[in-house]
């Protein structure tokens, strides 16, 4: 069997990573004024034990208003930094695997319930809710509470908190920070003209609508250690008629490898309740692609990648040069060791776990 591409070395900026398996950013909704807890350490640490290259924390608010829900985690004040560093540091003691975090404002989409309590927006006024702030007073849902559209000076607030919180993610010894501007929460609504219908220096031309997505990420990637990477997650279509493209994402992609994004990561959807979404196996894979030919940073794809000769491909055919896994990694923690069994490759495993090695596959673990 020729050697499998997915478990061939790879470097994203500075940052090498052991294979091509990424862990998505995967919200948990189990923080508690934005500080992480116990869930944190055993959901996380249990994918640090996953053989995967790098593991993401889950969106990271940079603001209390930018959270999704009021269980999401944040980082704007030392008391989120030390719950985080607390994680890390139990993580770290057992594990290698490089750490990056997502950090995320939700705009118009945050303020709202629980996923499993039904997810719905939570007015302003009510326990558990606020004001949301998107580049224009345009909600999500018909029926939902508008967001205020921010002015110059909240601007400058959501810009500052960004580069905050890339601060206090060098001083964590996070390994990679990932922009969050996809999936319709506030860096996605500047890009796309269906949320953004600003009259100012931000709204219009797509060089407008880009403006602010690229001052947040040069604000970030000079507030975080110059030799980590900063990488960018996009939505690559709205898959709603007149809104973000495909050819949008191209744009805004070789903006970010000009100012030095490390890589880009390509989901999409999020933006628009009237989305049109052809789900399938490797559903975004095409979007991808589609930025891949048009830069020359790595590109991570995702999105219904659960078998394991489909990921071999998509690196392999260079699709892609990394994958990553949200879903199918929480249905089976161990997706990366059964990948590498199956393309008889290796994969690193805990000391303590050793003596699970099957006997037909005697040189799996590369320990
Ligand atoms: C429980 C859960 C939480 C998620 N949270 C985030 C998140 O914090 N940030 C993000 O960009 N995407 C988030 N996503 C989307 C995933 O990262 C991923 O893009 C999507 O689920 C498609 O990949 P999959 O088919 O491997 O699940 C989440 C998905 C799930 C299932």
């Amino acid at each position: 069997m020729a050697d499998s591409v997915l478990f061939a070395p790879f470097n994203v900026g500075n940052l090498s990573l052991r294979n091509r398996i990424v862990v998505a950013p995967m919200c948990q909704y189990s923080a508690e004024a934005g500080n992480m807890t116990d869930w944190h350490l055993i959901h996380l640490g249990q994918l640090a034990l996953s053989g995967a290259a790098l593991l993401t924390i889950e969106a990271t608010a940079v603001l209390p208003e930018g959270r999704i829900s009021y269980g999401d985690v944040g980082l704007w004040n030392d008391e989120n930094e030390a719950a985080i560093a607390r994680t890390l540091q139990a993580i770290r003691r057992w594990s290698d695997m490089p750490v990056a975090i997502q950090l995320a404002h939700a705009g118009r989409k945050a303020s709202t319930e629980l996923p499993w309590n039904g997810g719905a927006q939570i007015p302003p006024e009510h326990e558990n809710g606020w004001r949301t702030e998107a580049p224009s007073a345009l909600p999500y849902a018909v029926g939902e509470e508008p967001p205020r559209a921010l002015d110059q000076r909240g601007l400058a607030r959501v810009r500052h908190a960004f580069a905050a919180a890339a601060e206090r993610a060098g001083r964590l010894g996070i390994d990679a920070v990932q922009i969050h501007a996809a999936h319709g929460y506030l860096l996605h609504e500047f890009l796309s003209p269906l949320s953004n219908r600003r009259d100012d220096d931000y709204g219009g031309s797509l060089e407008n609508r880009m403006r602010f997505p690229l001052e947040v990420y040069d604000a970030v990637r000079a507030s975080f250690p110059a030799e980590r990477p900063v990488t960018v997650r996009v939505s690559g279509t709205d898959w709603v008629e007149g809104g973000w493209t495909i050819e949008e994402t191209v744009a805004f992609a070789k903006a970010l490898e000009t100012r030095g994004a490390a890589a880009i990561h390509v989901s999409s959807g999020g933006l628009d309740p009237r989305q049109a979404i052809p789900v399938g196996p490797g559903y975004q894979v095409p979007l991808a692609r589609a930025v891949k030919q048009a830069v020359g940073i790595p590109v991570i794809a995702v999105g219904l990648i659960t078998d394991y000769d489909q990921a071999e491909a998509i690196v392999a055919t260079g699709d892609a040069d990394l994958i990553a896994l949200a879903r199918g990694i929480l249905y089976d923690p161990r997706w990366p060791w059964h990948a590498a069994a199956h393309l008889g490759a290796k994969v690193v495993a805990p000391k303590q776990y050793l003596r699970s090695q099957p006997h037909q596959h005697r040189d799996l673990f590369q320990n």
